[in-house]
């Protein structure tokens, strides 16, 4: 039934033909949890069925489809093949390099308080097991402004680190960092850059190379439309032979499967440890989220990722204007270089944030609420037309 008519359901900006089981009318939370399309629906139909038909003997083609999606996610972000790593979130890849990373104890990890938990955990973490010294920086600075923001951290760089770790986009805020200039003012003062994704990749254009990131984490779930516990990390060539495998095991060795296949005399332990982000892929994958994934990249690779931030931008300037005028206050940079695919308000004084979200849910507007924001979030599936729809679902919830 899902594999219907599936080639010609190209993907169109604005238009949500790939989704016809979505029930709320405006869909308005891939900051959150995308839905499946139909793509991504009739791939995992074919996976599995594949593995209901063959069982093992299945493994080798999907295998091949998870080195194609290797090759697909280095070119969505500007790596090379080899600086890719499949993993189960963005947690995972983080975890790998806050536990890989060759730390001398005394040092210092740059974090940024207001961060989504999953680039900070990790760190402070890291920070307890190798005696590191935490920083965390206010992210108001660079809400005021990437220069007052990229001022202040050069004043704590210049007092030494090792590391610092920042989300490309804010999940609260949508505020988006600026990489490159972070990148390059840590690598002046000798320290690494780590970048929580997630919130950027599908929705805003990243080049790692061209920004200088040296590891990147991304989970499937949000602007990559994939499933949630699949994702990637990007670990820098130049990188990746200092950076200790401690979360290596049985499939992160240079020919991992030769005892297996080969007769007897290949079980051995030594083997090298591959010095590449896909040290990550120790065990057993995630195969169903890793087919999801790639089935959700078609369309974003197909319209473009600048194509799809132009087109939300459109869709959220339609949003934000009518929203302050009934008393909401934006926090969406003025500059376009500061801005995501997030456009997050704060409700009037009175207004009860979750009383609000509840009956715009039941008004078929789902959107979320972290930390005290409404955060409208929208995709390339979204048409703008929705807009006004959308705003007079927000008076009737204001009113209700
Ligand atoms: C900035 C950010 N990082 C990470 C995550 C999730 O991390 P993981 O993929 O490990 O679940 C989220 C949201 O869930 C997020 O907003």
């Amino acid at each position: 039934m899902l594999d219907l008519d599936l080639a010609a359901l190209r993907p169109r900006l604005g238009d949500r033909a790939l989704f016809p089981d979505l029930e709320p009318f405006a869909y308005l939370n891939h900051a959150a949890i995308s839905p499946p399309s139909r793509l991504v629906r009739a791939a995992l139909h074919r996976c599995i069925d594949d593995y209901a038909a063959r069982g093992a003997g299945a493994l080798l083609t999907w295998l091949e489809q998870r080195a194609r999606l290797r090759g697909e996610l280095a070119a969505l972000i500007g790596a090379e093949f080899a600086e890719i790593g499949l993993t189960m979130g963005t947690s995972p890849g983080l975890t790998a390099v806050a536990l890989g990373v060759p730390w001398r104890a005394g040092e210092r990890v740059v974090l940024f308080e207001g961060e989504f938990p999953a680039n900070v955990t990790p760190w402070l973490q890291a920070a307890a097991l190798f005696e590191l010294t935490p920083v965390m920086l206010p992210l108001a600075d660079f809400e005021a402004s990437h220069a007052r923001g990229l001022e202040r951290l050069e004043a704590t760089l210049r007092a030494g680190a090792r590391l610092v770790a920042v989300s490309a986009v804010q999940f609260q805020s949508g505020l988006r960092m600026p990489v490159a200039e972070i990148a390059a003012l840590a690598h002046r003062y000798g320290a690494e850059l780590a970048v929580d994704a997630i919130q950027a990749c599908g929705v805003v254009p990243i080049d790692v190379r061209a920004e200088g990131v040296d590891y990147l984490a991304c989970g499937a779930h949000k602007w990559l439309m994939g499933v949630e516990g699949a994702g990637f990390l990007y670990v820098a060539r130049e990188r990746a032979a200092a950076l200790r495998p401690a979360t290596a095991s049985w499939l992160s060795h240079e020919d991992p499967v030769r005892f297996l296949f080969e007769g007897a005399g290949h079980l051995r332990y030594d083997r090298p440890i591959r010095a590449r982000a896909d040290q990550v892929e120790g065990s057993a994958a995630n195969l169903l989220g890793h087919v999801a994934l790639a089935a959700a990249l078609a369309p974003i690779r197909e319209l473009g990722v600048a194509a799809i931030f132009e087109h939300v931008q459109g869709y959220l300037d339609a949003l934000e204007g009518p929203l302050q005028a009934r008393g909401f206050v934006s926090r969406r940079a003025p500059e376009a270089a500061a801005r995501s695919g997030i456009l997050s308000v704060v409700p009037p004084p009175g207004v009860e944030l979750p009383g609000l979200h509840r009956r715009l849910l039941a008004e078929g507007v789902a959107c979320t609420t972290p930390d005290g924001h409404l955060r409208f979030a929208p995709h390339w599936p979204n048409d703008q037309a929705e807009a006004p729809r959308v705003l007079a679902a927000i008076d009737r919830a204001l009113a209700g």
